[in-house]
This record gives structure tokens, C-alpha cells and sequence, in this order.
């Protein structure tokens, strides 16, 4: 499709009340993002399967789960199983990333490839044919509330082109930082996917920051 997606991430959300704070978006968020950090990949610690596995439970939105652990090839397929609508991982992570991103199509989710701040895009141009989504960090994984780096839509840019040029069809994904004040120039660099936590939910009203994000980015 050509709509825009607009997922709040989980990580500025009450965890003692996961279940309502999602629900407090369904309205409004397409996905739910799901931040799972292992306190290796990167150095903050939030949820795992049977935390996503309830949650998935407690509303109706598709989970857009994003993987920042070590050995995804051994853990991602259980968010697959459980129900998540796509799972990302690290390519960082990853020792054999087309083969994961196979597997979890089979296990019937969406298959995304997370770029960190400080990796390259080139490299991995040439397996995107692979995977449903193209998660493209606009800070350094692991903790909410960062500054967003606008030097990190140039990837944005070239995977846009790489599409366009392959007829590919992915979402490419931002997340970190993503606001009122951001949103735009990661739409224009070729964004059709936004992540925010703290915009959403630090916000009086979650719901009503979503459907203002979403302006901001059709704009
Ligand atoms: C950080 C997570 C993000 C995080 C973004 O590593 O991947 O999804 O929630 O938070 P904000 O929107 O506050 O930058
Ligand atoms: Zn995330």
C-alpha cells in the first residue's frame, strides 16, 4: 500500500500497563512497536517472549516487534510463532540473515532488516528482496528519548532509490527520534514508516500524537 504507518513504540510506555497503553493507540497507530533488548545487542534490558506473548493478547493492533538481541537467528522465530505481524532483527546480529528472514516468512510474519547508527546500507542492498521491511535507525539502538540524526536519513535516501530502481516493495522504517518537529524530512529522505515512543506517549494524549504525527508526515 501507499498509506503511512505510524507505530508507537512500547518503550515509553507504562510497563506495569502495557495492555492499556497499547490499547490506548488502537484507534488511531497502524502498528505497535515492540522494543525487545537483551542487555547484550545493546546495554538496556526491556521484554521477552512471554511478556510480548501476553501482550499480543491484550489488543488488536499487528505487533511490529523490533529484535535488539544478540543470536536472533536462535530467538526470532518465536515472536513469529507467537503472532507478531513482522519481526526485526539485527543485521548486526544476525549470522545468517536471509536465511531468518526466510524462515520467519514461513512461520507467517513479515521479515524486517534493522540497520544500526553506525552501519552502512550498501552491504545489504542486494539481499532487501528478502525481507517486508526496512528498519533504518535515526539514532544509536537501545534507549528512548535520544536526539534524532538527520545524517542518518542519507541511508534512508539510498535505500529509496535502490527500491525505486529494483522495483522493490518494502517499508522503510525510521525510528529514533521521530516527533512533530522530525517527521518530515524522514517522510521527504523516503520514510513510509514511523516509530515514536516518546512522542506518543509522553504526550497527555497518546492517540491524538499519533494522528498529529501522521499530518506532519503526509504534509
Ligand atoms: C530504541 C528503540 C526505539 C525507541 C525510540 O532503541 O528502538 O523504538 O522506543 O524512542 P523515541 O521515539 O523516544 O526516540
Ligand atoms: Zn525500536
Amino acid at each position: 500500500g501507499s498509506s503511512l504507518i505510524v507505530a508507537p513504540s512500547i518503550l515509553a510506555a507504562d510497563f506495569a500497563r502495557l495492555g492499556e497503553e497499547a490499547r490506548a493507540v488502537e484507534g488511531s497507530a497502524d502498528w505497535l512497536h515492540v522494543d525487545v533488548m537483551d542487555n547484550h545487542f545493546v546495554p538496556n534490558l526491556t521484554i521477552g517472549l512471554p511478556v510480548v506473548e501476553h501482550l499480543l493478547k491484550a489488543t488488536t493492533l499487528p505487533f511490529d516487534t523490533h529484535l535488539m538481541i544478540e543470536a536472533p537467528d536462535r530467538w526470532a522465530l518465536g515472536y513469529a510463532e507467537a503472532g507478531s505481524y513482522n519481526v526485526s532483527f539485527h543485521v548486526e546480529a544476525a549470522a545468517d540473515p536471509v536465511g531468518l528472514a526466510k524462515n520467519l516468512r514461513a512461520a507467517g510474519s513479515k521479515a524486517g532488516l534493522a540497520i544500526d547508527r553506525d552501519t552502512p546500507i550498501e552491504p545489504y542492498l542486494e539481499i532487501l528482496p528478502h525481507f517486508d521491511t526496512l528498519l533504518i535507525m535515526t539514532i544509536k539502538a537501545g534507549f528512548g528519548g535520544q536526539k534524532f540524526m538527520p545524517e542518518l536519513l542519507d541511508k534512508v535516501r539510498t535505500a529509496r532509490r535502490h527500491l525505486a530502481s529494483g522495483h522493490l516493495e518494502l517499508r522503510i522504517e525510521v525510528d529514533g527520534g521521530i516527533a512533530e518537529d522530525t517527521i518530515e524530512a524522514a517522510a521527504e529522505a523516503g520514510a513510509d514508516a514511523f516509530v515514536a515512543g516518546t512522542a506518543v506517549y509522553a504526550a497527555d494524549d497518546p492517540a491524538d500524537a499519533v494522528r498529529r504525527l501522521r499530518r506532519r508526515a503526509e504534509a
